[in-house]
């Protein structure tokens, strides 16, 4: 399927998975295969760590102010940290081919939510005087209404060609995505209940918002995966898209070739604790691919969506290059997947 009818499915995409799996690492990938065929894209970040920026060759966790991640001439790492944000949050976003990110906790949504209603001038003063605790405490899941109503905020002025949100993990994101419809039951009417009911909207409308479960090949990320992912589909009503395995490693036929033969091809002389050494080391990948093997397909019977599967690199972290290699793995994955079928 083409990449950019693909992304072009839904507006929001929020990247959601168990804790470590590469959910940051995954919105890095699909922002950039997103630009790379000419959509703008805004990345939204929640939690105000690093490994975002990092992708992207930046030091330091995405702020508030948008920052662009990826310029339209250049694939070439954005401003560095000591570099000015865009001044104001512009009201238009990033040109085609572009990524920006901004960070958006509660605080900040609470901000522009009393700004955005005529409150501008008292906004930071209640914000910071942190009344967002005492109303949170009052109003439990307003804080996830809150960031999810600037979400949609963002979705419905079209904002970007695609807004990736790199959901908290599992546990939190289910609290997250699930807050607005236990509000819409609790509140009777006001703001609140709109605000809510929106969220409701956007979130259950495939053609506004999907979520792209992400897991590693590995037994307890699959089962979370598969629970979480059913779990999300029945209570908040929202789309599945494909799931990302990341860390994927296809089958080596290369590892079932007889040791000696290679070396002896190789014109290498093995002695006894040397070839001892490589036979064991031979075993352990075999079994290792033979394990993702087998995660892979009881994820495909437990979770029946199309995979998309990008690869373990042994790095010590993901930087630009690393994201380029999954970005375009996962580029090649999405090309796989068949064209959706016409409506009749
Ligand atoms: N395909 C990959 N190949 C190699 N390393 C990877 C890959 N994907 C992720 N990693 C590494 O795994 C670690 C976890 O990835 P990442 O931060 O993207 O996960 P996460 O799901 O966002 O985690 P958290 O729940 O803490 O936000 C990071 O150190 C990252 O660099
Ligand atoms: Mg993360």
């Amino acid at each position: 399927m083409d990449v950019g009818a693909w992304c072009s499915q839904s507006r929001v995409w929020v990247v959601a998975g168990k804790g470590g799996v590469g959910k940051t690492t995954v919105t890095a990938a699909l922002a950039t295969a997103a630009a790379a065929v000419g959509l703008s894209v805004l990345v939204i970040e929640l939690e105000g760590k690093p490994g975002l920026g990092a992708a992207f060759d930046r030091t330091g966790p995405v702020d508030y102010e948008p920052v662009v991640l990826i310029g339209r001439d250049t694939e070439a790492p954005g401003p560095g940290p000591a570099d000015p944000p865009l001044s104001e949050p512009r009201p238009s976003g990033p040109p085609p081919g572009e990524v920006w990110a901004r960070r958006l906790t509660p605080d900040d949504a609470l901000l522009e939510y009393l700004s955005d209603h005529g409150l501008h001038r008292v906004s930071r003063r209640l914000v910071s005087s942190g009344v967002l605790d005492v109303v949170a405490t009052a109003v439990p899941g307003i804080r996830d209404v809150l960031v999810l109503g600037k979400v949609k905020q963002v979705e419905r002025a079209a904002m970007a060609d695609m807004v990736v949100l790199d959901a908290p993990a599992t546990g939190h994101a289910m609290t997250f995505l699930t807050s607005a419809s236990g509000l819409l039951d609790a509140a009777r009417g006001g703001p609140v209940r709109s605000q809510a009911a929106d969220v409701v909207e956007l979130l259950q409308d495939p053609a506004r918002c999907r979520v792209l479960p992400v897991t590693l090949p590995e037994e307890m990320p699959v089962s979370e995966a598969a629970e979480a992912a059913f779990q999300l589909e029945d209570r908040v009503g929202i789309h599945l898209g494909p799931v990302v395995v990341n860390c994927y490693e296809a089958p080596d036929p290369a590892l079932d070739a007889d040791v000696d033969r290679v070396a002896a091809d190789a014109g290498v002389q093995l002695d006894g604790p040397a070839r001892q050494a490589l036979v064991a080391a031979q075993e352990f990948r075999r079994r290792r691919l033979h394990l993702v093997a087998e995660q892979v397909e009881r994820l495909a019977r437990e979770l029946p969506l199309p995979q998309l599967r990008i690869p373990r690199l042994y790095t010590p972290s993901i930087g630009p290059a690393e994201r380029a290699i999954l970005a375009d793995a996962l580029s090649r994955s999405v090309a796989d997947l068949p064209d959706p079928v016409a409506a009749p």
